[in-house]
């Protein structure tokens, strides 16, 4: 492929089987983490800035704002920096310190705010300031990827595309949920194509998304303090919430046994699968969303010290599978 534009570099079509990760069903991973700026979250910016583009809301006197865990924020810092646009990130402590070197170092403005919200998080403290600024400063633009429209239909135009065109059918599909745009994009794509696909959401213990009771969490890029404007609980789906001491257990265990270093919200949807292996069926293909690798998380998920001090011994653990009861089922 030839591109003359670094975020048209497509590769959706990457999966990778874990062979023997839980017999008697296949587990594949759709591997995002290739995508240039390194995440799933490329697709959710050439879409949303598109969608701005397509409204007249993009001149040389605007300066796009948005909220971000880190990935988004990368994305759209690419695809600005090629267009010559201006862009201001917020973001909070949980972000991975090098994706914020890699937005500075593409041109973005990056801003860290570091009070926690009412939930324990940040993402309401992220969201206010933005408001905050918006209000006073007329040549902002938030993109507000928590309800941009622009967010669900990347995933159900391209994600959905993307896997029925080169895995074929899943039988199970597991997404992690932050946003909610890869969820909902995925479940109306499974909806409107007519897949027999069981959709399985998977979120973090301690995330507000599906009603749970927040608490502190450390893991960028699932969960939420704040519930995303984009969630839609239509019966059609099925909810999981994993622990992330589940998480790092399994981002590990991954790395040794398979030489993959996966990020965060991936080791999480693979824990979910591990917690509900006993409902899939024998000879089921189970499809995994993984959307980013972990090269930013060697610091924290892959660093003894830090999973040790925030999670605990236990969390080092290898030498026991993820249990069912590790996990709390919504
Ligand atoms: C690593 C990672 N996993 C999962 C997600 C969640 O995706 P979504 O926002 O589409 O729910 C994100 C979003 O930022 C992410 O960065």
């Amino acid at each position: 492929m030839i591109a003359s534009r670094v975020y048209d570099l497509g590769s959706g079509d990457h999966f990778l089987e874990l062979p023997g990760f839980l017999p008697p069903f296949g587990t594949f991973l759709k591997l995002e983490g290739l995508n240039p700026a390194g995440s799933i979250k490329i697709k959710t910016a050439r879409k949303m800035i598109a969608s701005a583009e397509a409204q007249g809301l993009v001149s040389p006197d605007v300066e796009l704002i948005e909220s971000t865990s880190g990935n988004l924020g990368l994305a759209l810092a690419v695809i600005c920096a090629a267009k010559g646009y201006r862009i201001t990130l917020v973001t909070d402590p949980n972000a991975n310190a090098r994706t914020l070197r890699h937005i500075r170092a593409l041109g973005a403005t990056v801003v860290v705010v570091d009070r926690r919200d009412r939930a324990g998080g940040y993402l309401q403290t992220r969201i206010d300031y933005i408001r905050a600024r918006v209000a006073t400063e007329p040549h902002l633009l938030w993109l507000n990827q928590y309800a941009n429209p622009a967010n669900p239909a990347a995933h159900r135009v391209h994600t959905m595309t993307e896997i029925v065109t080169g895995f074929g059918t899943p039988d199970w599909l597991f997404v992690g949920t932050g946003t909610c745009g890869t969820l909902m994009g995925c479940v109306q794509g499974v909806r409107e194509q007519g897949l027999p696909t069981t959709v399985v959401a998977v979120d973090a213990v301690g995330s507000v998304t599906f009603g749970g009771a927040p608490a502190r969490r450390w893991i960028p890029g699932i969960g939420a303090s704040r519930a995303p404007e984009l969630f839609a609980d239509d019966g059609s789906f099925r909810k999981t919430a994993v622990q992330e001491v589940d998480t790092v257990r399994m981002c590990r265990r991954v790395a040794r046994r398979y030489g993959l270093l996966l990020g965060g919200s991936s080791g999480s949807a693979l824990a979910a699968v591990a917690a509900m292996r006993n409902e899939i069926p024998a000879g089921s293909r189970v499809l995994v969303i993984s959307p980013d690798m972990g090269d930013g998380y060697l610091d924290t998920i892959y660093d003894d010290a830090w999973v040790a001090e925030r999670l605990g011994p236990a969390a080092l653990t290898q030498d026991r599978p993820t249990r069912v009861h590790d996990s709390v089922r919504v």
